[in-house]
């Protein structure tokens, strides 16, 4: 078994980044900018925001937090995406998922302009991505891609399962995989609540995503022999050993699945170090583009 080590990964891609990011500025050149919006102070969130912007720090980009209480109102929020969207300084911004429940989160995701849009959430680059048109692919599909291209793991022809159809993963990674490109190619099923004979479908994969939200989910007699697993589960479990009062467990059970795979990625250290990875190589495509 090889371990899918994203959190190695994405430290070769972000060296990569900051190399461009020093090319531009010996070219005097603008840094990329990223900005992040926080409604409210949930934790998770807050430590995925900060993550994104030490991110930036590391590379050399400009970076700009904003964090807002959780009694934002949505007009607020609109009005602050404004602001964004027609600062010239900033190239990228998110606005950090989930929001509170008095917020409509899609009309936030489509008042972002989409030439800003480094999450690839909004209507129009989610439509170009499933057209396989130039746009922003959205950091977990782009870093699941991209490790597996690192990886050189074989995708063309193989049998793929993503389980679960969430906007943000499984929806556009069963896209991604089936179109006509570098790392897909690939016969895909997408998987959910309502699926059959789960265990049966993803015995016969090469290759599963597994993208639920349910902690150990996936199980060795769930998979075949030389699996490829991909893990983008990450829940908290509260655990009092811990400093911190939890771990991290993915949508995976790691023991026993781990020695039946080929390939899996670790939780934490998978696919949650190339999220952040991408979202760089988002916002230097952004940069690149007003060039
Ligand atoms: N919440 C969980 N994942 C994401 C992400 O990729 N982007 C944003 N903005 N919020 C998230």
């Amino acid at each position: 078994m090889i371990l899918l080590d994203g959190k190695k990964t994405s430290a070769e891609i972000k060296e990569e980044i900051a190399l461009q990011v020093a090319e531009l500025v010996r070219k005097d050149k603008k840094k990329p900018h990223l900005a992040a919006v926080i409604v409210g102070s949930d934790g998770a969130s807050l430590t995925y925001v900060n993550a994104k912007v030490k991110a930036c720090e590391r590379v050399g980009f400009e970076s700009t937090l904003i964090r807002l209480p959780k009694e934002t109102t949505e007009e607020e929020l609109l009005n602050e995406i404004e602001i964004l969207n027609v600062d010239n300084d900033i190239d990228g911004f998110i606005v950090q998922l989930p929001l509170p429940d008095h917020i409509d989160e899609q009309k936030i995701l489509m008042a972002v302009d989409p030439d800003k849009d480094v999450d690839g959430f909004h209507p129009t680059n989610v439509g170009k991505m499933a057209l396989n048109l130039p746009t922003f692919i959205s950091a977990t599909p782009f870093g699941i891609l991209e490790l597996l291209e690192r990886y050189k793991i074989e995708t063309s022809g193989k049998d793929v399962v993503v389980i679960g159809r969430s906007h943000i993963v499984g929806a556009p990674m069963s896209i991604l995989l089936s179109q006509k490109r570098t790392v897909g190619n690939a016969t895909v099923t997408l998987t959910h609540s309502r699926t059959k004979n789960l265990a049966e479908v993803t015995k016969k994969a090469d290759i599963i995503v597994a993208a639920i939200g349910i902690p150990e989910f996936l199980k060795a007699d769930m998979v075949k022999d030389d699996v490829v697993v991909i893990d983008v589960g990450i829940t908290r479990i509260a655990d009092s050993s811990r400093k911190n009062g939890f771990r991290l467990v993915g949508d995976v059970a790691f023991n026993e699945v781990s020695e039946k795979a080929s390939y899996i990625t670790p939780v934490p250290g998978g696919v949650g170090p190339m999220t952040i990875a991408m979202l760089l190589k988002n916002t230097l495509l952004a940069n690149s583009r007003k060039e």
